[in-house]
């Protein structure tokens, strides 16, 4: 279908056109073999420049027919020249669209066959390319196999996003294991769906054996200061403990008890009352079979240090497991994952532990993805590990700069869109050659985790709640 034709001024990377037919941005195009993607369009009349309306004003509209007179001029990205018959499908442009030449509403296989979303074995359902009502099909290995990040504000949709993708490597049956931890309890709802193929485990299950005992531990968990640590270090090194209360009856015993020592006690003491130890680690995590779905519930987990400390061992053994080739290759999805390897602050050994994931991962099958509401807030040398980036609906300028410092695919343009997405519409960045607009489909109500209660119905449950008592 014919749209439009092309105007002055055009170059390698842009070209403008007057819309003689429908054409809304984001609609792709194609001008004989270039293809292109409208990223504006603008309204103008000749008889309504600045100057003569400001003089004629009313005058102006009462005479002339203002919607006769009006041109549409739409401005459009290149992406390249398209040619199926070369191995290298997409050229770039080495001489631009000539004025005049006629503008065309492009081929739908042809734009599909460009960003990789066409149905093949290895592909996935996740909702529609925005503005179309096209499904599209994003390749599992090109998605998550250079690992994914989820970046958007609350309530953007990243939940939504992550739950169909599980979804839908579920329904396959025969996929990757799949380890989440479930941060705010908004996957529980998959064990209703896949019953025994979905294992949750509780916080308060998860144990440590002695032997995952470290000094970083007890940083990460009870604070040190270097004096202490170095005490505990050389006291671990120095003998050989069997467990946490043969440790701890140790240091009850030195006689003469420095500042350090008292301080050491006191913390080894908090740890154990913590429960975190004993004698069998659990779970072993080894019985991870393709097809599952393994979440850790850290719903109730209020401490981020205890958070930061359960993820680091989970990760840590799930490394190694994987290292040795003891489980299959996996993916592991990480929600709120600022708090979990901040830029800043504590939380030093899951920091570690998931930046190492991220640099060594892809190598042995380990493949992240990574969720976050405050991207600004996210270790900068785990998001550039990120190759594949699902930006949903930001505002926070901090958060956008720091996506636009991070990311090297990321367009002034595309950046511009992000705070104007509705819940559900993404920017996937670094997965085909060029930003892809989608909008995500819902989740399956049945694995819906209704965690976004309204305020009246909040205080509606709480009253009847009262009036129990
Ligand atoms: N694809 C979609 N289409 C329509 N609405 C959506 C879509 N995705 C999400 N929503 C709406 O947005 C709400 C929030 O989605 P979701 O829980 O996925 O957000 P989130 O980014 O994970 O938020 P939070 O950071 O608070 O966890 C959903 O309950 C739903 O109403
Ligand atoms: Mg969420």
């Amino acid at each position: 279908m014919e749209i439009g034709f092309v105007i002055s001024g055009a170059n390698t990377k842009q070209f403008q056109f007057v819309i003689k037919d429908k054409a809304k941005v984001g609609d792709y195009v194609k001008v004989g073999t270039v293809l292109g993607q409208i990223s504006e369009i603008e309204i103008v009349n000749e008889h309504l420049s600045d100057q003569l309306a400001f003089v004629l004003g009313d005058e102006l509209l009462n005479h002339y027919p203002i919607k006769d007179n009006l041109v549409r001029i739409a401005t459009v990205e290149i992406l390249g020249n398209y040619d199926p018959t070369k191995e290298e499908k997409y050229v770039p442009l080495t001489y631009p669209p000539e004025p005049g030449s006629k503008v065309f509403m492009a081929p739908l296989e042809e734009v599909k066959d460009l960003l990789n979303i066409l149905e093949k074995e290895h592909s996935i359902d996740v909702g529609t390319l925005r503005g179309y009502k096209e499904k599209i099909f994003l390749d599992v290995e090109k998605l998550i196999g250079k690992h994914l990040s989820v970046l958007a504000m609350s309530g953007a949709g990243k939940s939504n996003f992550v739950s169909v993708v599980i979804d839908e490597l579920m329904k396959k049956g025969n996929e990757f294991p799949i380890v989440l931890l479930d941060i705010h309890g908004e996957y529980l709802g998959f064990e209703k769906k896949y019953g025994k193929r979905t294992m949750v485990y509780p916080h308060h299950r998860i144990k440590l054996s002695f032997e995952e005992f470290e000094p970083g531990i007890v940083r990460d968990l009870v604070g040190t200061t270097e004096p202490i640590e170095y005490l505990l270090t050389s006291l671990i090194q120095g003998n050989n403990f069997q467990s946490l209360d043969e440790l701890i009856t140790y240091v009850e015993g030195i006689k003469k008890k420095s500042k350090e020592v008292k301080a050491l006690e006191w913390r080894l003491k908090r740890i154990k009352q913590l429960g975190l130890f004993q004698d069998t680690p659990f779970p072993s995590l080894e019985d991870i079979k393709i097809g599952s779905l393994t979440l850790f519930d850290f719903s109730e987990v209020s401490d981020n240090r205890k958070l930061s400390i359960y993820s680091y061992i989970l990760l840590k053994r799930l490394f190694e497991a994987r290292r040795l080739n003891k489980i299959p290759p996996l993916i592991v999805v990480l929600e709120e994952a600022h708090n979990l390897a901040p830029e800043h602050a504590e939380a030093k050994l899951s920091r570690r532990i998931i930046e190492k994931i991220a640099r060594e991962g892809r190598k042995f099958g380990m493949f992240l993805i990574v969720v976050s509401q405050r991207p600004a807030y996210l270790s900068q040398t785990l998001l550039a590990q990120m190759n594949v980036q699902t930006i949903l609906r930001i505002t926070n300028p901090h958060d956008l700069q720091y996506i636009s410092q991070t990311s090297e695919h990321i367009s002034s343009n595309a950046l511009k869109q992000i705070p104007s997405l509705v819940p559900g519409e993404a920017l996937l960045i670094g997965y085909a050659r060029f930003p892809i607009y989608i909008k995500t489909k819902r989740r399956d109500p049945k694995i819906e985790e209704v965690r976004n209660k309204r305020p009246y119905q909040m205080l509606s449950e709480f009253l009847e709640q009262d009036s129990l008592y």
